[in-house]
């Protein structure tokens, strides 16, 4: 079995590794949340890059036979660096305006993700590959990040901010809404209750699982298994409430993994 390293800046790929232990239950996996120095939306290009490339780094270091940089923002501005660096298969995440494109009947799509995401060039690049005519109604989801890592997903506070946030988007009428930060998924109710359940919401979770799996299927014979791997979670901030948010916001039983939480203390 392989061991797998999920890299964030907080608990937002946490929905990556949800659908991780749905489809590669058998895996073992270390999930890395840099809660301490989250959000990384806010962050210079630079100070992103260096970052991501030594906590991966890191992974790399304790074995990981493969990497999800599940944080668009990272992979946004630091996939090309960390796969030129370390020799194992990184797979990254990227907000799936392809995907929303091919699905909009009325090709208008909301993109809601962190402003270093809709800013960068691998962005924009992914965007001048789309045909134009269909209109990407682009918002950043400022603040929604801070509040999630701190626990308030569903609170007053948080529909508050993300209705303003989605004003634009529902005032064009999009019929398709892309949720590009991996944080985003945990908003999934609030966006129902504000913009009503025919709106087509886009998370790429599953489609980076199915590569992953393509990816680990060229490194290794599969062999089938009815056991359950070990999850380690590692956060730079604090071991306990990462654990406790992976339990409320995951929907995988983790009950059924060997499960373990530690501070990443060397690496703050
Ligand atoms: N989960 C990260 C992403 O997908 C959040 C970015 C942040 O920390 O600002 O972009």
């Amino acid at each position: 079995m392989a061991l797998i390293g999920v890299f964030d800046s907080g608990v937002g790929g946490l929905s990556v590794l949800d659908e991780a232990l749905r489809q590669l239950p058998q895996h073992d996996y270390i999930y890395l949340a840099d809660s301490a120095n989250a959000p990384y939306g806010e962050k210079s290009s630079d100070w992103i890059a260096k970052r991501s490339l030594t906590l991966c780094g890191y992974l790399a270091s304790k074995g990981c036979d493969a990497i999800v940089v599940a944080c668009n923002t990272a992979t946004a501005e630091a996939i090309k660096q960390i796969r030129e660096t370390l020799s194992i298969p990184i797979i990254g995440v990227e907000p799936g305006i392809k995907p929303a494109a091919m699905q909009s009947q009325n090709n208008i799509v909301g993109v809601l993700a962190t402003e270093t995401t809709l800013k960068s060039d691998k962005f924009n690049a992914l965007l001048n590959t789309l045909p134009n005519d269909c209109q990407f109604i682009r918002q950043a989801g400022a603040g929604l990040v801070p509040l999630i890592e701190s626990g308030n997903a569903d609170s007053e506070e948080t529909l508050e901010l993300l209705a303003k946030h989605l004003e634009p988007i529902q005032d064009a009428g999009a019929d398709t809404l892309v949720l590009g930060c991996t944080h985003y998924p945990f908003l999934r109710k609030g966006i129902r209750k504000l913009l009503g359940e025919s709106i087509t919401l886009i998370d790429t979770s599953e489609a980076v699982v199915r590569q992953l799996k393509r990816q680990l299927e060229n490194l290794q014979e599969v062999i089938p298994t009815v056991q359950h791997g070990a999850v380690l979670f590692l956060s730079s901030k604090n071991e306990e409430s990462l654990l406790m948010m992976a339990q409320d916001l995951m929907s995988a039983d983790l009950t059924s993994h060997a499960v373990e939480a530690r501070i990443l203390g060397e690496m703050r």
